[in-house]
């Protein structure tokens, strides 16, 4: 099973995603891939399709759109859950000490990292983040 997990662009830019790639391999998650990635908003409305329409949604592209992401493919027996699980809720205020998100996150909008929430939803985000055909 693979999923992806996107870091975001403000932790990016402030050189903090290393720190979240040594977590992740101490944690024994498998990386397959990783690339840097600057989405245009085409592809960042395309990558966040589900949630066109809300009211976060304009400003939700506005951000991810801000600078480049750190896209990684993750691969395991369990890793979609396992992964939502190192993570923690969208909210980092609602986030358990040792999530990313507790650790990395400031608001529900800056929450650090996304990570995909079903098998299928990560087919079609690994190949959105990595421009597979
Ligand atoms: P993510 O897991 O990447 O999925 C959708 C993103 O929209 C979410 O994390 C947040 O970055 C952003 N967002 C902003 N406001 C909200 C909200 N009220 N509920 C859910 N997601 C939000």
């Amino acid at each position: 099973m693979k999923t992806l997990l996107m870091i975001k662009p403000d932790i990016v830019e402030r050189g903090a995603y290393p720190e979240i790639i040594a977590l992740l391999l101490r944690n024994r998650f498998a990386i397959r891939r990783m690339a840097m990635v600057a989405f245009d908003r085409a592809t960042a409305e395309r990558f966040y399709d589900v949630h066109r329409g809300k009211d976060f949604f304009p400003s939700l592209i506005d951000y991810m759109t801000g600078g480049p992401v750190v896209a990684l493919e993750l691969e395991g027996a369990a890793v979609v859950e396992d992964i939502r699980a190192f993570i923690g809720p969208t909210d980092p205020a609602r986030a358990k000490p040792g999530t990313l998100r507790f650790m990395y996150g400031t608001s529900i909008q800056c929450n650090a990292v996304h990570a995909s929430d079903s098998p299928e939803a990560a087919k079609k985000e690994i190949a959105i983040a990595f421009g597979d055909l």
